[in-house]
C-alpha cells in the first residue's frame, strides 16, 4: 500500500492505498483515496498529524473519493480530526444566514436561495470569537454549478499595496448587522435569518445577554428590528501557523455587481435583468444583512474594496463538488463564497476550534 504526493514521493501508509495530488497548485491540497470503500473517519484517525502538517502549509485540504455517504460519519470524521464544535455560536449567536439542523453538530451550508452568489467571508468574521475551522461536505453533489470557492487570505495579504496592509493592520472593521424578525421580503427571496433563526429567541433580555458576551453592541431600532454592531480586526496572526492572514466578509453593493457579473452568462437575458434588478432594490432598501465600515463609521473606500476583490478572487480556488467530497478549511486563513446553484445540492457543515481573536 503506498501513500503518495503528486510527486510521487512516498508518505508511508500501510493500511490504505492512497493517491495525493496537488493538482489544483495546492490550494486546497487534495488527498483522493484509491479505494472508495476507505471511511474518511478511519483514514484521519491513522493519518492525523499529517492532515495538521497539510493542514497548516496549504490552508485547505479536499478528502475525495473516501466513504463518507452520512452526515453523522462526516462528524466523525471531524471529531477524529480533533474539532470541537460549537454550532451554537452560529446558531445562537448572530449567524447571517439560515441553516437547518441536520444531526448533531451537522447544519445545511445555507439555505440562501440557489439563484444567488454567496460573497467571499471567513466565517464569523464580525465575531472576535470564531471558528478557526470549518468543513463542508457534498452529501449531494450539485448537477450544475453550485461551486464553493475558498480563497487563500495569507495570499490575498501578501498581495496588497503597503498603504491597504497598514490600513488594515492599524483600524479595526465594523460590521454592522441587521435582523427582522421576518425574513420574508416581497420581491427577493434572499433567507437570510431571523432574530429567531440567528439567536434561538426574540426576547430582548436573552439577546442583550448573548450581545454582552459575544462583545456585540446592539440595539432596537424597532419592534421588529435590531441592529447589533461589532468591531473586529481586518488582519489577523494565524494562531496555528502565526503568519498574517485577512478576516473580512467582502460585502458590498459594487462587489456584489461584480461577483454577478462574473457569472451572469449562467443565466438567460432575461433571468439576469429581473436578477440585477432585484439585487439593485436590496441594497437600495438597505436589506443586505451585513455592512462594513471602518472604525470611524465610514465605508471603506471603494479603491480598497476592489483591491480586495481582484486579490480575492486571483487567489481563488472554483472546483466542482463531487459526492462524498469533504473540505477542511483553516477558517482562519481562507475566505469561502458560493456560486449560483442548478438542481438538488446537499453540501452539510461543522465548525469549531473557537477561539478569541480579542485577546
Ligand atoms: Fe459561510
Amino acid at each position: 500500500m503506498e501513500f503518495k504526493n503528486a510527486k510521487g514521493r512516498d508518505l508511508k501508509n500501510n493500511e490504505y492505498a492512497f493517491l495525493i495530488k496537488n493538482q489544483l497548485k495546492g490550494f486546497p491540497f487534495v488527498i483522493e483515496a484509491s479505494d472508495s470503500d476507505g471511511l474518511l473517519s478511519e483514514f484521519i484517525n491513522s493519518e492525523k498529524q499529517k492532515i495538521e502538517i497539510a493542514l497548516a502549509n496549504h490552508g485547505a485540504i479536499l478528502f475525495r473519493n473516501f466513504k463518507v455517504s452520512t452526515a453523522e460519519e462526516f462528524e466523525k470524521s471531524l471529531l477524529e480530526f480533533g474539532l470541537v464544535m460549537h454550532a451554537d455560536a452560529y446558531s445562537k449567536g448572530g449567524g447571517l444566514t439560515q441553516r437547518k439542523k441536520i444531526k448533531n453538530n451537522v447544519y445545511s451550508s445555507t439555505e440562501t436561495s440557489n439563484e444567488s452568489p454567496i460573497y467571499f467571508h471567513n466565517e464569523m468574521a464580525y465575531a472576535n470569537t470564531r471558528p478557526t475551522i470549518i468543513s463542508f461536505y457534498a452529501h449531494l453533489s450539485p448537477n450544475l454549478y453550485g461551486e464553493t470557492p475558498i480563497s487563500d487570505g495569507a495570499k490575498v495579504y501578501a498581495g496588497l499595496s503597503g498603504e491597504t496592509q497598514q490600513i488594515l493592520k492599524s483600524h479595526k472593521l465594523i460590521y454592522r448587522r441587521i435582523y427582522k424578525k421576518s425574513n420574508k421580503h416581497f420581491f427577493l427571496n434572499v433567507l437570510q435569518a431571523s432574530i429567531k433563526q440567528a439567536f434561538g429567541t426574540e426576547d430582548a433580555d436573552t439577546i442583550a445577554k448573548i450581545c454582552q458576551t459575544s462583545d456585540f453592541e446592539h440595539k432596537w431600532i424597532n419592534d421588529n428590528t435590531l441592529q447589533v454592531d461589532s468591531k473586529v480586526s481586518a488582519v489577523v496572526t494565524n494562531p496555528r501557523t502565526n503568519s498574517y492572514a485577512l478576516n473580512l466578509q467582502l460585502l458590498s453593493r459594487d462587489l456584489y455587481m461584480k461577483q454577478f457579473n462574473m457569472i451572469k452568462e449562467r443565466h438567460s437575458f432575461w433571468k439576469r435583468w429581473i436578477m440585477k434588478l432585484k439585487m439593485e432594490l436590496y441594497f437600495y432598501c438597505k436589506l443586505a444583512p451585513i455592512s462594513i465600515m471602518s472604525d470611524d463609521g465610514k465605508p471603506l473606500p471603494k479603491k480598497m474594496l476592489f483591491e480586495l476583490f481582484e486579490l480575492v478572487n486571483s487567489n481563488a480556488c472554483y472546483f466542482k463538488w463531487q459526492k462524498d467530497d469533504v473540505l477542511l478549511l483553516d477558517n482562519t486563513r481562507c475566505l469561502h463564497a458560493r456560486l449560483n446553484v442548478e438542481g438538488e445540492r446537499k453540501i452539510y457543515t461543522c465548525f469549531g476550534n473557537m477561539h478569541n481573536f480579542n485577546i
